[in-house]
């Protein structure tokens, strides 16, 4: 009882009147938070588990397959495949929030942050924990783009928006990259031109498609 009655004590030392009464009742929520979760994983593990199984299934949905067999237009075609994706659309948008959650850890001691090789261009556990915690404004910055996008995924599911949900596969990607970029592969010269490239092409065929409309 002693974490409900502080917040009240100081609201009603401000002003006493309705709406510090108001307050009073609303400022518990905020004076629990650490008390009410225990955080299981790490961001390691959550990617491994939860935001990368989630979002293949999202990438997976609509693709356009070349085979011997001749073209197959992947697409959700039923309720329950579509529920499927809207489902996966959901966990991933709500992963993001198990990401910016206070004192979630990057990685266990032992997790391998880093590619094979002498040169891997990864950062280790302890080096993207200090970047998290540097400026933990940032990471819920990176975090709240891939949530989203995922929301948006998820919308499209509920309308079965084929040509929505396709385009929004990309822009997943893209928020994942931009994350990674920032705080797994800094030093990948490789990785951010990479990055570069296709976001130029993106912008391109925006423009050209801008253009194309107004024709
Ligand atoms: C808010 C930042 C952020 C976003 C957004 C993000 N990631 Fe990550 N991801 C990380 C960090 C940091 C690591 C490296 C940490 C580690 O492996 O311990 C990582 C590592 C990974 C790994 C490697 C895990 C392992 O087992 O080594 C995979 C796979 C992954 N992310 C997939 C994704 C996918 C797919 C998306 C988008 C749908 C995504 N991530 C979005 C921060 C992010």
């Amino acid at each position: 009882m002693r974490r409900l009655l502080i917040p009240c004590a100081a609201a009603l030392f401000v002003t006493v009147s309705a709406t510090s009464l108001v307050q009073c009742k609303k400022a518990p929520v905020a004076a629990t938070t650490t008390a009410d979760y225990e955080l299981v994983g790490t961001v390691h593990d959550i990617m491994e588990e939860i935001v990368d199984p989630a979002s293949d299934v999202l990438f997976d949905a609509v693709a356009t397959e070349i085979t011997a067999a001749g073209i197959n237009e992947k697409r959700p075609r039923t309720d329950e495949e579509w529920a499927h994706v809207e489902a996966n659309a959901l966990i991933l948008a709500e992963a993001a929030n198990l990401l910016k959650m206070p004192g979630r850890k990057a990685a266990s001691p032992g997790d391998q942050t880093k590619s094979e090789g002498p040169d891997a261009p990864e950062l280790t556990a302890d080096e993207i924990q200090a970047k998290i915690d540097g400026d933990r404004a940032k990471w819920v910055m990176y975090a709240t783009r891939l949530q989203d996008q995922a929301k948006k995924a998820r919308d499209a599911a509920k309308r079965k928006d084929v040509d929505g949900f396709f385009a929004l596969g990309e822009h997943i990607d893209v928020a994942c990259e931009e994350c990674h970029l920032e705080y797994w592969y800094p030093n990948d010269k490789a990785a951010r031109a990479l990055y570069e490239q296709a976001k130029a092409d993106r912008e391109k065929a925006e423009q050209q498609q801008q253009q194309g409309g107004t024709k």
